[in-house]
């Protein structure tokens, strides 16, 4: 049993609590979320329902709980958030002081009750809860169908129940049916199971997915992540990679891969749940702006589906996007590189005014839709037009969202859930898959292959992120701010200026730099700052002419430039740079991580809520 002599504390600190997110928690994506609990004279389901609440940032598709009694196992799941599901069938409300609860994110199979956790063996003995990816589930699936078994979802998850009852049946225990599942199985999980043999017992695994145990006065539970638990005990044990832990009324044993009983350190945690949720950071817009390099390397993933969705496609002689808000300045730097590198004419339209262009679409035009939310109304209205003369392709975040099932082709962003109401992570995606799909359009595999160099330049950013910290103190009373930039950092403009509006509730206009002298140029004095975008390239001295006319007029000028750059080093009020290397065409994926964080660090000295802003909601499904 668990010794809990031996309590080593955390701090709170956002680095203390980094270090162990990246170490132990996050090794790989941060989708779904599991609980358990083995609780003494207590109902475990509204307790479950609570403990999984505060993991609705790894996952908001669907949600489920599932408890064990003398009478057997009892489950509630259905799809969408946890309170809409939660209203319609009452969640809370099960028998038993055991049980498991999910949150998920879907990977496998589109986000419906069938694909929800937890996942029930064939004859309702087993009930399991899965955080991670099954890779050879194929397999084990097609085999498991040949000996008679029934699956009754898509999911990855379901041999792992099915599996663990067909041991049982053999004559195992919970515990060694499911290390005989783990010899089986090939990929990353932290599971809980629960069998109606064993009403007080929770068997729990991990490999490459986070798992820790809570360890309360007579009460025991398991999370992916501790703010579920915070609120019943501090007290927890970090599961390592290849153990199996057992909770019953007599407490916890964890043993490692060769069945030794492991002596494990109880730690004591001294954050409160909703810092740790946030896994330390002040706000989840903060975090995701830091989860940017993780978000580009998954999402670049989706290459070889971007190769045979082209080649699908075949002849179009026309592009057209159709999106909203942040979506739109994603599109409008598509326009940019498909149009100079591949040749093929590329509109822009936001989704909202989509109607007026509705009949200059035909058969031979590609309408690409780009919906973080992929349930936008206006975007979605537009899909169904287009759809009836035209090919479409919806890039998306959400799994199975309703832009995913109109569309014909679809690319997934693998940004993971985002809760800030700002799209940052997800605005990176969807511009590494506008710029995967321009290249291989434009057969350009030298820009293809310099995308694996961006999360390198992001992490350099986020190194120097104290500088943008200052900048922003210098400017948290002003009334309107100015960002221009030529070509593709035009977008970066607009994208800087709406960042700026929707979380500092401070005017920010994005305007191209050499329209300015076409009219707000007469609003620019020093009251006005303007943040300049000019990366190494093409633009650069003609930008620089821009920035000069703004100077002039007496604006304080913030220069987004090289680090070789001596003269944003010297001749401007303020400047962040950024590494030589990174030119003007792979400058947006770069360059708008400075502006998302003076937007950010601008809404928390202003006092703000960065990650709710007023009037906003994160999906717009009304027109
Ligand atoms: C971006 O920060 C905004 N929250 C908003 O502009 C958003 O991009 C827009 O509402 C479109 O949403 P979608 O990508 O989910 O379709």
């Amino acid at each position: 049993m668990i010794n809990n002599s031996y309590i080593n504390i955390f701090k709170i600190n956002r680095f203390t609590i980094n270090r162990f997110a990246i170490n132990r928690f996050t090794m790989g994506k941060i989708m779904c979320g599991i609980v358990g609990c083995v609780l003494t004279n207590r109902k475990a389901a509204p307790i479950l329902l609570e403990c999984i609440s505060k993991l609705e940032y790894r996952g908001y598709d669907s949600v489920g709980i599932s408890t064990v009694d003398e009478n057997g196992i009892h489950l509630k799941k259905g799809s969408g958030k946890i309170k809409e599901v939660d209203d319609k069938i009452d969640l809370g409300e099960l028998p038993g002081s055991t049980g498991i609860a999910h949150v998920r994110w879907a990977t496998h199979g589109i986000p419906s009750k069938e694909n929800s956790h937890p996942h029930i063996s064939n004859e309702g003995n087993i009930s399991v809860v899965h955080n991670g990816i099954i890779e050879n589930f194929g397999e084990i699936r097609e085999s498991l169908e040949s000996e008679g078994y029934i699956f009754h979802s898509q999911t990855d998850t379901e041999v792992i129940p099915i599996l663990i009852e067909k041991y049982m049946d053999k004559g195992f225990n919970l515990e060694d049916a499911l290390k005989k599942t783990l010899k089986i199985i090939k990929g990353s999980y932290a599971i809980g199971a629960i069998s109606k043999n064993n009403p007080n017992e929770i068997v729990a695994a991990r490999k490459d997915s986070p798992l820790i145990i809570g360890v309360g006065d007579k009460d025991y539970f398991i999370a992916s992540d501790a703010p579920a638990i915070l609120n019943y005990t501090k007290n927890v044990i970090y599961v390592d990679n290849g153990e199996i832990a057992i909770l019953n009324h007599d407490g916890v044993i964890v043993k490692d891969s060769k069945d030794n009983i492991v002596d494990k350190k109880i730690n004591l945690i001294e954050w409160d749940a909703e810092m740790a949720q946030k896994e330390g950071y002040d706000y989840f817009m903060l975090k995701e702006i830091h989860e940017q390099d993780s978000a580009i390397k998954d999402t670049l993933s989706e290459r070889d589906n971007i190769n045979e969705i082209i080649t699908e496609i075949g002849n179009i002689s026309r592009i057209c996007f159709v999106a909203c808000g942040t979506s739109y300045h994603a599109s409008l730097t598509g326009k940019y590189l498909i149009e100079s590198m591949a040749g093929i004419p590329t509109d822009v339209i936001l989704a909202s005014e989509f109607k007026y262009s509705a009949n200059t679409l035909n058969k031979d035009t590609l309408v690409i839709f780009i919906s973080q939310s992929g349930e936008t109304a206006d975007t979605l209205k537009a899909l169904k037009v287009a759809k009836k003369t035209s090919k479409t392709l919806a890039i998306v975040n959400v799994l199975g969202s309703s832009a995913t099932r109109e569309a014909d082709f679809v690319i997934y962003t693998r940004a993971g859930p985002e809760i800030g109401v700002a799209a940052t992570k997800t605005y990176i995606s969807q511009l590494i898959c506008i710029y995967m799909f321009a290249a291989i359009l434009a057969n350009n595999k030298k820009l293809l292959d310099s995308l694996d160099e961006v999360p390198e330049y992001i992490s350099e950013i986020l190194a120097k992120e104290g500088e943008i910290s200052e900048i922003a103190s210098k400017y948290i009373n002003v009334n309107d701010f100015f960002f221009i930039g030529r070509g593709l950092s035009y977008p970066t403009a607009l994208e800087g200026a709406l960042k700026l509006k929707e979380i500092t509730y401070i005017h920010g206009e994005g305007y191209a730099a050499g329209e300015l002298k076409h009219g707000p140029l007469a609003l620019i004095d020093d009251n006005v700052p303007v943040v300049v975008i000019v990366p190494p390239g093409d633009n650069y001295d003609k930008t620089i002419s821009n920035l000069e006319e703004v100077k002039a007029r007496g604006a304080n000028v913030i220069a987004i430039g090289s680090c070789a750059d001596e003269f944003i080093k010297t001749e401007v009020t303020d400047s962040f740079c950024i590494d030589e290397n990174v030119n003007e065409i792979i400058a947006p994926l770069i360059y708008v991580v400075p502006l998302q964080l003076l937007s950010y660090y601008i809404s928390v000295k202003r006092g703000l809520d960065p990650d709710k802003p007023k009037n906003l909601a994160k999906c717009v499904t009304v027109e």
